[in-house]
């Protein structure tokens, strides 16, 4: 016990931030077990088992030490899917995101794995493994675009994709701030510490924000050579006076290389160049510099217009020495290959210093599937107790889109398709699971009706229930399945006026009411058996004798004529004898909306709130339920058939709507700026 708290109090005093700045840290151990501290670093792994429901635990072997995270990996199926882990973040805060991998796997006579890693809908990188043995490693610096983001990996062309750890990094206030954040992320391509004392990276808790600073010693091809002679290692164990911007580790800061035959010069590979890049170098003078010294230098390689005669000073550019100069460029062109020179100007007695650099890639922003899309599918997710379900990962569309959805390739994607794998694996789960209720229940979400891009919706074989929402807005819809489900009452006018649509099967429900003529008109091919209370109509076109006889029938001629151009829709009534005997359909190709009179005492609430007295009779406020504000007037005075003033109405009338009671004149909606009162919707009886 005793010496338990010694070990302890130890602890502490090597992390003084580990109770401070930690408790933000995610830190996932894929494919590990349990929950452990991290000898090394003192932070707190976690098992990636709650967090995925993909995927398979390979041992691997590590034969680069011992270290707990890279004793498995977790691995995907080479298939068309995608596999996320979703990281809470503070919406507009920024991150540093950190993937890693070690294949750890030497003669299992498969190929190396080469696959993709995705941020959300943006490409962060590709993987491609040529070392079993090394640890690759994966940065991104994002201010966070939600409330979580989505780390996916798919695309393997050879092997499998697979993953060893995932880590996010709050990072303070305005570090790593740039006019681009709203459209790019920072991919980091090099961090090195120059000088370092030991080939390991330093990270935390050296840098409490835990980022990896690569030491100089670290060997791999193409990675820090061309070094030119008279480079020398030079380190200070004074303190250094890092507060500013990026806030680099004193202990970075506190090894550098200098010059001493008057040049540095490096030359790495940029993993993701040629791109635009954000560059940093990090200097602090930690040489103790008489004063008829001096250290001035300018940057010959890279060619950066407008920066290479610029003449670096640290001491004076810093105010002082043992206090960091960051000199940057925000949005620098680079190569794939980086060569960089550092001179020393012709009246100085030093050579070049350097502490550190960071060079970071802008990566265009992909916007994730349009949210009006995603979130009906979430809503639709939420209608089953099947799991299956939620273990779509990530993003509906990009870069891998779920099995049961089809995706435009606009930007942002929209859903073109909902198909019916939705059953087939709602049947394939079935059999696994001896769950009940695996099926979707309740109603269809009325937000269906953004999801503008839909073309084809199969949700036949659930047990939905309700009405059929409003879709009049999914006019690239061809095929509308909702066959075998529970749904009640009408079958709504919309789906005749939609263009597209050629295949409507709405057979064994509970639809009742009667079906809207336009269905039946041979267009398209529409389904309706077993709905026992579905009244079939009869069906003529152009007939408009065919109805007269009484004298509303007359009336109703006359606004046929006076509008001429226009649709009416009417349904034969038991209760009123407008067009008793049939229906008339009059197909001029005019823009029609129906509106059934239920949906018009929905919308004014019962004639709940009288706003006027118009012409023709009282008229009452209503809203519509795509949210349209009008007026609904009822023509309550037969004697004012056929004025002058209705017969103007009429003319300037927009829409003729026919619902069982009433004829509906929809003129204007109240928004339209030159629309009074009581010009919107008109009905008489
Ligand atoms: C593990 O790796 C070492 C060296 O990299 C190799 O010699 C050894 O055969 C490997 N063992 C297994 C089981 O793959
Ligand atoms: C982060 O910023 C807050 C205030 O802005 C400060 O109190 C805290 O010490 C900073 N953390 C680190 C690790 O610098
Ligand atoms: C950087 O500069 C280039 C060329 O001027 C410009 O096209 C680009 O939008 C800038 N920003 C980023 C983040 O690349
Ligand atoms: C600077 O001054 C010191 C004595 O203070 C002298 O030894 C040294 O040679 C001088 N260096 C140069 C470059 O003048
Ligand atoms: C530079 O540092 C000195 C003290 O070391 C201080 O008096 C002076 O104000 C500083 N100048 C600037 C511009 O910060
Ligand atoms: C009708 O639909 C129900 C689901 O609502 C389904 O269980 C039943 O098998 C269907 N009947 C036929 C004949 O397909």
């Amino acid at each position: 016990m005793g010496l338990f708290c010694c070990l302890l109090v130890l602890f502490l005093q090597l992390f003084p931030c580990a109770v401070c700045q930690v408790r933000e840290f995610v830190s996932i151990d894929c494919g590990g077990t349990g929950y452990y501290t991290d000898t090394i670093t003192g932070l707190t792994w976690v098992s990636d088992a709650d967090l995925i429901k993909h995927g398979n635990v390979a041992q691997v072997n590590n034969s680069n030490g011992n270290r707990q995270q890279y004793k498995h990996h977790r691995y995907f199926p080479a298939d068309s899917k995608k596999y996320c882990y979703t990281l809470s973040t503070t919406e507009r805060r920024r991150y540093l995101i950190r993937a890693t991998f070690q294949y750890g796997i030497y003669d299992d006579g498969n190929p190396y794995p080469i696959f993709q890693l995705y941020l959300d809908s943006t490409k962060w990188s590709d993987i491609t493994i040529t070392d079993p043995s090394r640890v690759y490693i994966d940065e991104m610096i994002i201010r966070a675009p939600s409330t979580s983001v989505d780390v996916c990996l798919c695309c393997a062309s050879t092997g499998y994709p697979f993953i060893s750890t995932l880590e996010l990094r709050p990072l303070n206030a305005s570090m790593y701030a740039t006019d681009y954040e709203d459209e790019f992320f920072l991919k980091v391509a090099a961090r090195v510490n120059f000088g370092a004392l030991s080939k390991d990276a330093i990270r935390y808790p050296d840098d409490p924000y835990d980022r990896l600073w690569e030491s100089d010693l670290a060997r791999r091809q193409n990675f820090l050579v061309g070094v030119a002679p008279g480079t020398e290692r030079i380190s200070t164990s004074k303190n250094i006076n890092t507060g500013a911007r990026e806030f680099p580790p004193v202990k970075v800061m506190q090894t550098a290389v200098v010059g001493t035959k008057g040049s540095l010069s490096y030359r790495l590979n940029l993993y993701g160049f040629p791109g635009n890049a954000r560059a940093y170098a990090y200097l602090a003078e930690i040489e103790d510099l008489s004063v008829n010294e001096t250290r001035k230098f300018t940057m010959q390689k890279p060619a950066v217009p407008g920066y290479n005669n610029i003449v670096v000073n640290i001491v004076e550019n810093a105010n002082g020495s043992h206090t960091l100069y960051e000199p940057s460029y925000m949005n620098v062109s680079l190569d794939f290959v980086l060569s960089f020179l550092l001179q020393k100007t012709g009246d100085s007695t030093r050579g070049p210093l350097l502490n550190a650099i960071e060079i970071s890639k802008y990566v265009q922003i992909i916007p994730k599937t349009d949210n009006r899309d995603s979130n009906v599918l979430e809503a639709f997710r939420t209608m089953t107790t099947q799991s299956y379900w939620t273990h779509e990962d990530g993003d509906p569309c990009v870069p891998a889109h779920w099995e049961w959805v089809n995706c435009s390739p606009s930007m942002p994607s929209r859903i073109t398709k909902m198909t019916k794998i939705i059953i087939k694996i709602l049947e394939a789960t079935e059999m696994i699971s001896t769950l009940s209720g695996k099926d979707l229940k309740g109603e269809i979400p009325s937000e269906i009706n953004n999801m503008d891009g839909l073309t084809e919706l199969w949700l036949d074989g659930n047990s939905l229930t309700g009405h059929i929402p409003d879709m009049s807005n999914l006019i690239d819809l061809t095929v509308l399945h909702l066959e075998n489900n529970r749904l009640t009452g009408q079958i709504p006018y919309y789906l005749g006026d939609l263009p597209n649509l050629q295949e409507l099967y709405v057979q064994n429900n509970s639809f009742s009411g009667k079906i809207p003529p336009a269905l039946l008109s041979g267009k398209l091919v529409f389904k309706y058996d077993d709905n026992p209370e579905l009244i079939r109509t009869e069906y003529h076109k152009s007939n408009i004798k065919f109805i007269l006889g009484t004298s509303i029938g007359a009336l109703l001629i006359f606004v046929l004529i006076t509008i001429n151009s226009t649709r009416i829709m009417s349904k034969p009534s038991t209760s009123y004898s407008l067009v008793r005997g049939g229906s008339v359909y009059i197909d001029d190709g005019l823009d029609v909306v129906h509106i059934t009179f239920t949906e018009i005492e929905e919308a004014t609430q019962d004639f709940s709130t009288k706003i006027g007295k118009g012409s023709f009779g009282n008229v009452y406020y209503g809203k519509l339920k795509d949210g349209k504000e009008v007026a609904v007037k009822i023509l309550a005075d037969a004697s004012y058939h056929g004025t002058k003033q209705f017969e103007n109405e009429v003319k300037f009338s927009k829409y003729v709507i026919y619902c069982s009671e009433y004829v509906i004149l929809f003129l204007k909606a109240l928004m339209d700026a030159t629309a009074q009162a009581d010009a919107d919707v008109i009905c008489y009886d």
